[in-house]
């Protein structure tokens, strides 16, 4: 059965950060956040967006009515969840006016969730062969003001609608996965800000790359040559240029000029926004179809997946026919270019604030509030309120 990536879409709150600008204010040479990180904006959220909110307005911008009715199945892929018992999803399902029959549950991997929903969406969809399911990715990527891994924050989520005979991209059976119990990164319960050894934590996704990878090779006998591009997990545009370097180190110098080429396109979104954990394969993805020139149809994109903790993941997909028709490369410009630019100090300040732990009310005001069709508006007797608009 053809099952794959029907749409796709994403959302990020519209302030950002000017990398140059942070470098400046850290004492750091600007080159090293644009050329050795390789990030250029870094979207920051604001109060009023948490996981459940940019997830909603993601799918909010792919949804029609006809999906409403046949998604069965809602997975929210995240690591910045909100609540320790209630799924993102069930609040997402609400907020899209989704069928009230459809499941919704989430699913925690650092940011390998969304590809666990996708993996889950398949074996679905397979033996439910009407359905549609809706995977999102969504998170807040925050590791603090003046840490290691602060120019590779970010925030966003990307929604995708999983079914059979799908307009964009068909995708494989044919996967390898590997789990290892190792502390890269994580996040304690107690804390809003994540922990990363990150030299040992880079080390450890091209280890996990390397593995899957060989491993793919020796189950599909496919090799580089029968992929036409490659997307990766960025956590920063740096890491998936490295990725080819390793990919490609005993292959001909052409073979990594070709990926490199695409993988250009496949980073224009990420280097606006930075990391977005589960969403940022998916947000490549979607920068590689919509930025990269027009493929043919059939050729073969390859997909790696990277967890902390944890889980890598190697697969492909062939492309349809036209995709490009299915997809929404201005919105997407707009949305980006229409951002506001935060001073640092109105940086640091919006990085540090979170919702009351002591189980108080609040009511969150914010001059950016108009953004979003969904957003948070406060905490009132322990429970969010969320409005759409
Ligand atoms: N011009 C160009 N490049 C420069 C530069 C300059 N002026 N100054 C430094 N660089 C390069 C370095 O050579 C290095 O490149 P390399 O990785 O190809 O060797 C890169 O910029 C980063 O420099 P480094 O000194 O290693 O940075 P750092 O100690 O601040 O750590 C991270 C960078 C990514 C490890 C850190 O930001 C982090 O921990 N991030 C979170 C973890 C993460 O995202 N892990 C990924 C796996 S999921």
């Amino acid at each position: 059965m053809d099952i794959g990536i029907d749409k796709i879409g994403f959302y990020s709150p519209n302030v950002y950060v000017d990398m140059e600008k942070l470098a400046e204010a850290r004492d750091v040479e600007p080159a090293k956040y644009t050329i050795g990180i390789g990030q250029e904006r870094m979207a920051i959220a604001p109060l009023h967006q948490d996981s459940v909110s940019l997830a909603a307005n993601a799918a909010l911008s792919i949804l029609d009515e006809d999906d409403k009715e046949k998604i069965d199945f809602v997975l929210f892929g995240s690591e910045s969840g909100v609540d320790h018992s209630k799924s993102g999803a069930v609040w997402v399902h609400q907020l899209t006016g989704i069928n009230k029959e459809a499941r919704s549950v989430e699913l925690k991997q650092a940011c390998y969730g969304a590809t666990a929903g996708i993996k889950m969406a398949m074996g679905h969809i397979a033996l439910n062969p009407e359905s549609k399911v809706l995977v999102l990715g969504t998170d807040i990527a925050k590791y603090g003001v003046k840490t290691g891994g602060e120019p590779t924050q970010g925030a966003g989520a990307v929604a995708m609608v999983l079914s059979s005979n799908p307009r964009l991209l068909s995708l494989d059976n044919d996967s390898a996965a590997l789990t290892k119990d190792i502390s890269d990164f994580w996040r304690p319960l107690y804390s809003d800000y994540a922990f990363v050894d990150g030299k040992f934590s880079n080390q450890a996704y091209l280890d996990f790359l390397n593995d899957v990878w060989v491993n793919y090779q020796e189950k599909t006998g496919r090799t580089l040559k029968d992929f036409e591009a490659m997307t990766f997990h960025v956590p920063y545009t740096k890491m998936g240029k490295k990725a080819i370097l390793a990919m490609t180190e005993n292959e001909e110098e052409s073979e990594r000029d070709r990926l490199m080429e695409y993988y250009q396109s496949s980073i224009y979104y990420n280097k606006q926004v930075g990391n977005i954990y589960t969403g940022s394969l998916y947000l490549s993805l979607l920068s590689l179809l919509e930025q990269g020139p027009e493929l043919e149809a059939g050729s073969r994109i390859g997909l790696f997946s990277y967890g902390s903790g944890a889980v890598g993941e190697f697969f492909s997909g062939t492309l349809k026919a036209d995709y490009k028709n299915y997809l929404s490369k201005d919105k997407h410009e707009s949305l980006l270019n229409e951002r506001r630019e935060l001073s640092i100090s109105e940086y640091e300040e919006m990085l540090q604030q979170s919702l009351p732990k002591d189980g108080a009310d609040i009511e969150i005001e914010s001059e950016d509030m108009k953004e979003g069709t969904v957003y948070l508006t406060g905490v009132k007797e322990h429970i969010r309120q969320y409005v759409k608009k």
